[in-house]
């Protein structure tokens, strides 16, 4: 071969180089097609992985635009002591949130479980509780006023039957904790939106009757709410229930709240059977399509977003394998329906 052929070769393959190794242009990322409906795709984010697993992080700011912080502002992390606040994990996660320009979600201020010894433990007279109430939240809320968007105020204070969940708060407080927390949360931050959020409360049922009638009732008291969150944390088969669901959105529309699904995942029998994952598959495109097609449905959340860190196994014995991405962050036919589903072209029937 003449030396200025091989010249030429050469310069022509260093040219292809960066094309060839460029990433291949595939469909795009989730958080590009929500973007482009003014929908918020969300999933919840846990600390450790964030800081040491570079590719949990890539793969969070590329696919969503909306993060929730998970574990790290329950109470007893963010108030382990009385006196004391620590909110090093809660700012990390806040702040490549905001870095990466996906709005950030709080959860929760106030839950039956994750409490600290001091206070589960604590013999608190109703005004002390009320005043400890009123520094969590006052101390939380304003830190991130500006910064986090929603709150989940209170978390699964209902039981399943509709009756009032027994918690540290509601025997200090009695039922009127929840109206309390709603008011400090706005007066820390009059901006926010401020969530109840619950599981169970999807479809409709006695459990969400009762939240129904709960948040009814705080509206007509004039408690700040915009919202109720709807956890999700479903099995196969639930497709059967999407109607439900719609039917259940559109009634807290008919309120003038918000609705947003905050913790949604699909856990399967482990190890899969056959055709799981496309059933778990259909499960996502389902659910989300009933609240893309509902005004006030503003977010579809999943709680977490790679296998690799999601609660399910140490909760769940026996299943796993709930979330979009496997635990190599490779995309699962759920994901492929959520892409399909944001992509969606809207359809709207005009009736003459
Ligand atoms: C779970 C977390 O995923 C776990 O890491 C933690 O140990 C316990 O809490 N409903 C909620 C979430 O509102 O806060 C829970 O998160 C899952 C159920």
């Amino acid at each position: 071969m003449k030396l200025t052929n091989i010249v030429t070769l050469l310069t022509l393959l260093l040219m292809a180089a960066p094309l060839a190794s460029a990433e291949p242009s595939g469909p795009l990322p989730l958080r590009e097609l929500a973007d482009r409906r003014g929908f918020d795709i969300g999933a919840s984010v846990v600390a450790l992985p964030l800081r040491e697993e570079p590719k949990y992080a890539e793969v969070l700011a590329r696919e969503y635009n909306l993060l929730t912080v998970a574990n790290s502002l329950k109470f007893s992390m963010v108030h382990p002591e009385r006196d004391r606040y620590d909110f090093a994990d809660a700012d990390f996660i806040v702040n490549f949130g905001l870095q990466h320009g996906l709005r950030v979600r709080g959860h929760t201020l106030l839950w039956h479980k994750m409490e600290p010894g001091w206070l589960k433990n604590g013999q608190f007279t109703r005004d002390e509780s009320i005043a400890i109430l009123g520094d969590h939240i006052k101390t939380v809320v304003e830190r991130y006023r500006g910064r986090i968007y929603a709150w989940d105020v209170v978390n699964e204070a209902i039981e399943d039957s509709g009756g009032w969940r027994d918690s540290t708060w509601f025997r200090a407080v009695g039922s009127d904790y929840v109206d309390l927390a709603f008011r400090m949360a706005h007066e820390a931050d009059p901006d926010a939106l401020l969530f109840y959020n619950d599981f169970g409360a999807e479809g409709m049922n006695a459990k969400s009757d009762a939240v129904y009638e709960m948040v009814r009732g705080m509206l007509e008291r004039g408690v700040p709410i915009h919202g109720v969150g709807l956890q999700m944390h479903v099995q196969l088969g639930a497709a059967a229930w999407a109607d439900d669901l719609a039917r259940n959105i559109r009634r807290l529309n008919a309120l003038g709240l918000e609705v947003q699904i905050t913790e949604f995942d699909v856990r399967l029998p482990m190890p899969p059977p056959p055709d799981s994952y496309k059933s778990q598959a259909n499960i996502h495109r389902k659910m989300l399509r009933a609240c893309l097609d509902a005004p006030n449905c503003t977010a579809f959340i999943t709680w977490g977003f790679t296998d690799k860190h999601s609660w399910i196994p140490r909760f769940f014995g026996g299943f796993g394998a709930a979330l979009p991405f496997d635990e190599q962050y490779n995309p699962k036919p759920a994901y492929e329906a959520m892409s399909q589903e944001l992509g969606r072209e809207e359809v709207r029937f005009e009736v003459y």
